[in-house]
């Protein structure tokens, strides 16, 4: 067991009511709740039951249909992707999405672009910055997967890696946005036990330094250690909300989703 007891510190996150339709279907509908800071809260549910699409919307891929996303007491939900990230709200995809033509280094400071362009006007004065910034974005990469445990593999692509190592460059790439609030959907797909040990590990020092995680996953031993709280979702509705424990305990969620 990792989890501490966190939280106390208010909401970061706020969902009122959100729907949102793929045409005909309903896959995310009137869902209510809340992500408090310093808190991993994961979305668990069936395939198909709306994850993936709620954290779309979070980072503004998507537009609900209705309903209200507030973060850090803006409203996000009309806003264009960008400036969200730029708020600080970073999501690392299901597949990863590395690019297999970079180096592992070079895909890691493409995290940075979030935080760097000082949006200077006298070019002269912006190649002598940007010259300046490309170092510091570079260490930051460099000092980033050190810590991930990847500093052997720098230059490699990331096709010469294995899945997990894979997964830590998304991370890394992920973290160099210098989150508040990290999405990851399911990180912990296809990691051995080794693997999803030492991401447990590196997931709670991120919130131990006052990171927000939201996280959808399959894993219920996972969720179930890692998880300050947890949203269940079935066919889009919020099906149950509250501690590993109280999930693990509900009748409802027992019936629908952890039974099978
Ligand atoms: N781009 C899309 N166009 C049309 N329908 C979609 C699209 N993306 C998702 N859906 C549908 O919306 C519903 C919710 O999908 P979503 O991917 O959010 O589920 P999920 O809970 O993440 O599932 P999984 O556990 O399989 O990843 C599903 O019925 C899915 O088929
Ligand atoms: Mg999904």
């Amino acid at each position: 067991m990792i989890a501490v007891s966190r939280g106390g510190r208010g909401t970061l996150v706020e969902y009122r009511g959100v729907s949102v339709s793929y045409g005909e279907l309903l896959a995310v509908n009137d869902v209510s709740f809340s992500v408090e800071r310093g808190e991993i809260l994961c979305i668990i549910g069936p395939n198909g039951a709306g994850k993936t699409t709620l954290l779309r919307m979070t980072s503004g891929l998507l537009r609900p249909t209705g309903g209200e996303i507030w973060f850090d007491g803006l409203r996000v939900d009309r806003m264009p992707a960008h400036r969200i990230a730029a708020l600080g709200v970073t999501q690392l995809f299901q597949d990863i999405q590395l690019f297999d033509n970079m180096t592992v280094l070079d895909n890691v400071m493409t995290g940075a672009h979030v935080w760097t362009d000082a949006g200077l006007i006298d070019t002269s004065l912006r190649l002598a910055t940007a010259v300046d910034e490309e170092h510091r974005v570079r260490h930051a990469a460099v000092q980033q997967l050190s810590l991930l445990g990847l500093a052997g593999v720098l230059h490699e692509r990331p096709e010469a890696l294995s899945w997990g190592e894979r997964k830590l460059v998304g991370l890394a790439r992920a973290l160099l946005c210098r989150p508040t609030l990290l999405l990851l959907d399911e990180p912990y797909g296809g990691l051995d036990t080794e693997e999803i040990d030492r991401l447990t590990k590196i997931l709670a020092a991120l919130v131990s330094g006052g990171m927000t995680i939201l996280m959808v996953e399959h894993l219920m031993d996972v969720v179930m250690d890692v998880a300050d709280r947890v949203i269940v979702l079935h066919y889009g509705e919020k099906l149950a909300e509250g501690t590993p424990d109280t999930i693990r305990g509900d009748e409802r969620v027992i019936a629908t989703y952890l039974g099978d």
